[in-house]
């Protein structure tokens, strides 16, 4: 299990060390669940400094698939890594949608994380239209093929994939567990089909979309739903921390 928080284009560095603490002291000692927080860039290293040694580790929201150079305005994986992130999310839907990202360019960037030991968070879902037209199978199977390829891992906890139907983001709409589950069944296949049954069973898939604490516990006790990637409630500590007790629950 893992709850993972992505705070995207929100909170200065003050608002962020301030929510850092009040989530360190809401989450305590995680209990056979894997916390993650994931702010702004400019707020990372002021982040790892409250999380370091509590158990509860960093990631980052984006970057870039080349180690340095010139790439006015872009962050590399050794830069994450050297602020103390652990995971990175990549191809989540806003950045496909207002950012032009593509399965191919979540591809070479999941290659590079992996090749600086960084967890790469692959976001996959479809839009409304795709679900409405029964497209979402096809497309989320297309999404991870194509994001997942060549990867190379030997252990299940390299890499986390996150089912985030776009509907169901920022909507308050939040997939039925039904829904999930069958979704999240789909994901499981696909990932036992690309890596092995043994890698494939074990890689976390986390569901986001509206998670909150009132319909986190009915979601994570479905099989292959492995925890969440939360937005608007990890930015509030009370929230985020309930939702972690419902993962700790669900362990
Ligand atoms: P939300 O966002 O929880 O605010 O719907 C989830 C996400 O975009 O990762």
């Amino acid at each position: 299990m893992l709850v993972a928080g992505n705070w995207k284009m929100n909170l200065d560095l003050a608002a962020a060390r301030q929510l850092t603490s009040g989530v360190v002291s809401a989450v305590g000692t995680p209990k056979g669940t894997g916390v993650a927080l994931c702010p702004p860039f400019v707020d990372l290293d002021a982040t790892y400094s409250l999380l370091h040694g509590t158990g509860i580790r960093l990631g980052a929201q984006n970057m870039h698939e080349q180690d340095s150079g010139a790439f006015t305005g872009e962050i590399s994986a050794p830069m994450l890594r050297a602020v103390g992130c652990h995971y990175v999310i990549l191809g989540h839907s806003e950045r496909r949608q207002l950012f032009d990202e593509t399965n191919e360019s979540v591809n070479k960037k999941a290659l590079q994380a992996l090749s600086h030991r960084l967890v790469p968070i692959v976001c996959v879902g479809e839009s409304l239209e795709q679900r409405d037209a029964d497209r979402h199978n096809m497309v989320v199977e297309e999404q991870v093929r194509a994001g997942l390829a060549n990867l190379e891992v030997s252990s299940s906890s390299e890499i986390v994939v996150a089912y985030e139907p776009v509907w169901a983001i920022g909507t308050g709409r939040t997939a039925t567990p039904d829904q999930v589950q069958d979704m999240h069944g789909h994901i499981r296949s696909l990932l036992q089909d690309i890596f092995n049954e043994a890698i494939g069973s074990g890689i976390d898939i986390l569901y986001g979309g509206s998670v909150k604490p009132g319909n986190a516990a009915e979601l994570f006790e479905r099989p292959n739903v492995d925890g969440g990637l939360i937005g608007g409630a990890a930015l509030n500590a009370e929230d985020f921390a309930a939702i972690v007790r419902c993962a700790e629950e669900a362990a």
